[in-house]
């Protein structure tokens, strides 16, 4: 009998191992342990032995059937746990025969240019700073510069709120925050949105977005701010341009100018890009004024610095051949798959 149980045992220890499924495991557990299983008709056979056999034999069978659930648990668990494994693993299994989806879609030409451009001036060690888009008057005007009864506020057409503070109209009102963070020496991007209440026109909108620049340090000049202007330009275009300056009127800086570079499409000979001038027209920018730095707490006798403010919608326009500064804020997709597939 002894024998016998120990067989039923191994061989239900066996097949519980070789389960592969819970389907199973379930059938195993009624084969040994159902109404009619095995172990069951063993216990039933206990009935039958002599009175000393009877408790010795029993207690083996129930202490076998113990061992037997318990296995049957472990298994239950085990497969429970297969399973799992499993499904995560079908869930996160990436699959790089698949085609690529149609619309994943992609980053605005605006961003492309913004990061390409950040890229550049910090490898240059400029820092990258974000400036608000609800600024004070002081921040965009005043500190720029630029007092209420000054003729320049006309040429901004500004939003204001019931607050009295403005949607910043130039990424120049952040000049004066980072000046007083960073002080002199400097070097600092700051790309941002910007806000007029124009009349638009394809090359006219009411938010469009800038990358001002500023360089403050002992001895800065023009050549300085030609040499920045000049490596990162030819970077985004990937091409060596020429740049050259001429006069222009900004209240926060003294000189100050309009940089244009020579056209990439013909190359400087002329075309109807540049109007069959060989330039175009790119960044106003010049010395800060001494009234700025003072403003912004450094010492104007010392030091001196240059600031540019480049129009990144309008490099975007350029870099892509985008010829309506609308399509850039309209959503319209196909701007965007345009970008993707050049
Ligand atoms: N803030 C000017 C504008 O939006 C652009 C500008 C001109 C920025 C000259 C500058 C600068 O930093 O030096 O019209």
């Amino acid at each position: 009998m002894k024998e016998k149980i120990e067989s039923i045992k191994t061989e239900c220890i066996n097949l519980i191992n070789q389960s592969i499924n819970q389907a199973e495991l379930d059938n195993v557990r009624v084969q040994y342990l159902g109404k009619k299983g095995e172990l069951t008709v063993v216990l039933k056979e206990v009935g039958l032995l002599s009175a000393e056999e009877r408790p010795l034999i029993g207690k083996i069978v129930n202490e076998v059937r113990e061992e037997i659930e318990l296995k049957i648990e472990e298994k239950k668990n085990a497969l429970e746990k297969e399973e799992m494994m499993k499904q995560l693993e079908n869930a996160y299994r990436f699959d790089f025969t698949i085609p690529e989806k149609e619309n994943i879609g992609s980053l605005h030409p605006i961003t492309i240019v913004q990061r390409e451009v950040e890229e550049i001036f910090k490898s240059m060690g400029f820092n990258v700073e974000e400036g608000y888009e609800v600024e004070t008057e002081y921040n965009n005007f005043e500190a720029v510069n630029v007092p209420s009864y000054h003729p320049a506020r006309d040429m901004q057409d500004t939003f204001w709120l019931d607050n009295g503070q403005v949607l910043k109209t130039q990424t120049s009102a952040s000049q004066n925050r980072i000046l007083k963070k960073y002080g002199s020496p400097l070097k600092a991007i700051f790309p941002g949105r910007c806000f007029r209440n124009e009349d638009l026109d394809a090359s006219h909108e009411n938010t469009f977005f800038q990358l001002e620049g500023m360089m403050v340090d002992e001895n800065i000049s023009v050549a300085n701010l030609i040499y920045f202007m000049k490596t990162m330009l030819s970077e985004v275009f990937k091409k060596d341009l020429n740049v050259r300056l001429r006069p222009g009127y900004f209240p926060f800086v003294e000189p100050g100018f309009e940089l244009d570079i020579s056209c990439m499409y013909c190359g400087g000979k002329g075309c109807r890009v540049c109007k069959h001038s060989g330039w175009i027209e790119l960044c106003p920018c010049g010395i800060i004024h001494p009234n700025v730095l003072k403003m912004g707490g450094v010492d104007s006798e010392k030091y001196s610095g240059f600031a540019f403010g480049l129009g990144l919608s309008r490099l975007a326009m350029m870099k892509y051949g985008i010829t309506d500064l609308r399509l850039l804020n309209s959503g319209d997709l196909r701007v965007l798959k345009q970008i993707k597939n050049n």
